[in-house]
């Protein structure tokens, strides 16, 4: 929940993109911010300010002037919040940024404004191309503005190209960061997630019941707070967090393969994936048919992923998770030490809320030298927060004392 307790002020002006925006707010709403929608004239000929206003549960500023206007609003907006985000910005809104007019209530604030902006284009090909908006847009990234640029595609005018507002997915990411503070920048991270599948024969396989979301949220939040992440995963339905680097894998031994692969290059390993301990001795080559009434499966144990790499960590910080359904404490403690790790998650994975599948997460927290840190029911991703705020400062102090640190 990167926007808990955070002000977002989202600009919409007058192109078609403009319901997208709408999106862009529930989106926001959905992660914890207060959104104030500031809309020019153009942008009320395409969306009614009741939609924005019905998503955000705040009125929405649309007037210099006139009834309903607050005095000093235009001072005060852009100063009050933690973000701007503009979405969709047309080529004329670029060019009176550029320009620094304030001829209505959304250029006014801007104008005023003096927290981070994200400013999300989204015009005809042609316009896009135009020289005049690329030098507008220079110009506001020259003065610190983040832009960032359209996606390809379908435009409404019926032309294929650049021009299309980026997914309100995107832009959501795109402003996580703005109001995150980059505690992990410079920071190569490995994560893994989800189940692995094990082949018994070419329509059968073994797997467990994790589902990714737990090494999905490690791998979003890190990216989030600045990191450079490579998230090696089992099979999973969950869609690739935007802006990491992911690595699809079956078995426990292609994973094994990925992990160590990119490991080397790495500052940490968070290795949240439920990895199979055993598989199938052999694989049959075609479908095992029915007729026995018993059927014997040998097994074999994998390799443990966690322990082969820490093995060899040197420098840098590996963590791992336990999931157990009892001895909690103990069984954890076990595995930190035996697996060479820095930290390890203890998860009751046998519970409803927690676990597998779950939304939400109740975990401990086990270091080699601090108490055990108990932390409350709470979200995959609140959970991912504070795992990362128990890395980042470590991984800071490694970077320190590294000679030209
Ligand atoms: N792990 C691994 N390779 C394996 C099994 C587990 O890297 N073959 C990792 C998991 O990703 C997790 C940690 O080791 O971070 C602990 O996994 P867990 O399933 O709790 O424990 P196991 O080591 O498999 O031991 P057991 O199943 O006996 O509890």
């Amino acid at each position: 929940m990167s926007f808990a307790g955070k002000q977002v002020l989202l600009g919409v002006s007058g192109g078609i993109a403009a319901y997208k925006a709408a999106e862009v707010v529930r989106r926001l709403v959905g992660e914890g911010a207060r959104v104030k929608v500031v809309m020019t004239a153009a942008a009320r000929e395409f969306v009614q300010p009741l939609t924005f206003e019905a998503l955000s549960g705040q009125p929405v500023a649309c007037r210099l002037f006139g009834p309903g206007t607050q005095p000093l609003e235009h001072v005060a907006l852009g100063q009050e919040v933690d973000a701007v985000i503009i979405a969709p910005a047309t080529a004329n809104l670029i060019g009176k940024l550029a320009a620094g007019l304030g001829d209505d209530l959304l250029t006014t604030v801007m104008l005023a404004a003096t927290r981070p902006v994200l400013l999300c284009p989204a015009m005809n090909d042609r316009m896009w191309d135009n020289p005049v908006v690329r030098e507008n847009l220079d110009r506001l990234s020259a003065r610190g503005y983040q832009v960032l640029p359209p996606a390809s595609g379908d435009l409404a005018c019926g032309a294929v190209g650049p021009g299309r507002l980026p997914e309100p997915e995107l832009i959501v990411e795109a402003a996580a960061r703005l109001v995150t503070p980059q505690d992990l920048a410079g920071a190569r991270l490995v994560v893994t997630a989800g189940p692995t599948h094990e082949d018994l024969d070419p329509v059968r396989f073994l797997t467990n019941r994790s589902t990714g979301k737990m090494g999905y949220a490690v791998a979003k939040m890190a990216r989030r707070r600045g990191a450079v992440v490579t998230l090696v995963t089992g099979p999973s339905s969950l869609a690739a967090p935007h802006g990491v680097e992911v690595v699809p894998v079956r078995s426990a031994r292609e994973m094994l393969a990925a992990v160590e692969k990119h490991f080397d290059a790495a500052d940490a390993l968070i290795m949240a994936a439920a990895v199979g301990d055993y598989r199938p001795e052999s694989l049959a080559e075609t479908k095992l048919k029915r007729g026995k009434d018993h059927l014997e499966v040998s097994l074999v144990q994998n390799p443990d992923i966690l322990k082969a790499v820490a093995a060899r960590k040197g420098r840098r910080l590996v963590v791992g998770f336990a999931a157990e359904t009892g001895a909690l404490l103990a069984e954890a403690g076990r595995k930190l030490r035996e697996k060479n790790l820095d930290l390890i998650v203890a998860n009751e994975v046998n519970r409803p809320d927690a676990g597998f599948a779950a939304d939400t997460n109740e975990v401990v927290l086990l270091s080699r030298q601090e108490p055990p840190v108990a932390l409350p029911l709470m979200s995959k991703e609140e959970v991912a927060d504070r795992i990362l705020d128990w890395l980042a400062p470590r991984l800071a102090a490694r970077r320190q004392e590294e000679p030209g640190g």
